[in-house]
């Protein structure tokens, strides 16, 4: 599979989300769809996603399963979609000399911030992938931010340059469709888990997070992820507890 990615660019949408989705059957696998602004930019767990227009990177990258684009994907083997992405985005960020690591699920941080989001929205056809919208949001050009966001920053912020944003989307998405033909391609000579597991945020080293069900403290390391994307965490009693998004948070 050699498709090339084809990238549109929009002044403003609602979501490229929302976009994506409404030309689904229009589009081709590794599809990605720009927008210089978005009215009604979508983030995790029902929040929404503010950047200023012009200055970042607001898009959407459509994967296809089946006849029309990569082999079949099992619901269950989902979170490798998001290995890819955030190894992708990582690669990308290195080639900038932005070193990044991957906050579990998948947020993109550098050092103690964050400079990209994900929210990766797959639509199911029984038991299988049909299709994959991996929605980024990646900081550029911005250096001020709402007071809202807890620890935001952006490549600009890291290293003093301004960027163009169209340039580096044609890069940025250039290594997202390497990530995803390697991992998700009928070849697998990638090893997407080893990668993700290896650049995770504070892999290996103590601190403390709060249970959300009932607001209590763990302290512990994080040593892996399973494949179907539950964190594992160990205390200093080698004890392993294994979490789900949103039982979880970090404490930064
Ligand atoms: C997060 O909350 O961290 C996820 C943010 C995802 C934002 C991107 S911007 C492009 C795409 N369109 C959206 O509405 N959301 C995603």
């Amino acid at each position: 599979m050699d498709e090339k990615v084809e990238i549109r660019w929009v002044e403003e949408t609602d979501s490229t989300q929302d976009e994506v989705r409404r030309h689904i059957s229009e589009y081709d696998n590794l599809s990605v769809v720009a927008a210089e602004f978005q009215k009604a930019g979508r983030g995790q767990r029902g929040n929404t996603w503010l950047a200023m227009k012009g200055e970042n990177l607001t898009f959407s990258m459509l994967l296809k399963f089946g006849e029309k684009g990569f082999p079949s994907l099992k619901a269950s083997e989902q979170f490798l979609i998001t290995k890819a992405a955030t190894v992708g985005v990582t690669d990308y960020l290195g080639s900038k000399s932005i070193s990044c690591s991957i906050k579990w699920p998948n947020d993109i941080y550098f050092r103690d911030k964050k400079i990209c989001g994900m929210l990766i929205e797959n639509i199911l056809d029984k038991e299988y992938l049909a299709f994959s919208v991996v929605g980024i949001g990646l900081n550029v050009n911005q250096r001020e931010f709402p007071p809202q966001l807890m620890n935001p920053t952006s490549m600009s912020a890291i290293t003093g340059k301004t960027y163009d944003i169209k340039e580096e989307l044609d890069l940025l998405a250039d290594y997202l469709a390497s990530a995803f033909k390697a991992t998700l391609g009928s070849d697998n000579e990638f090893e997407a888990d080893h990668e993700y597991v290896r650049r995770l945020y504070r892999k290996d080293e103590f601190h403390e997070f709060t249970i959300c069900q009932d607001g209590s403290l763990l302290e512990g390391k994080i040593i892996g992820v399973t494949p179907g994307g539950l964190v594992q965490i160990m205390n200093r009693k080698g004890e392993l507890f294994q979490f789900a998004f949103k039982e979880i948070s970090y404490i930064i």
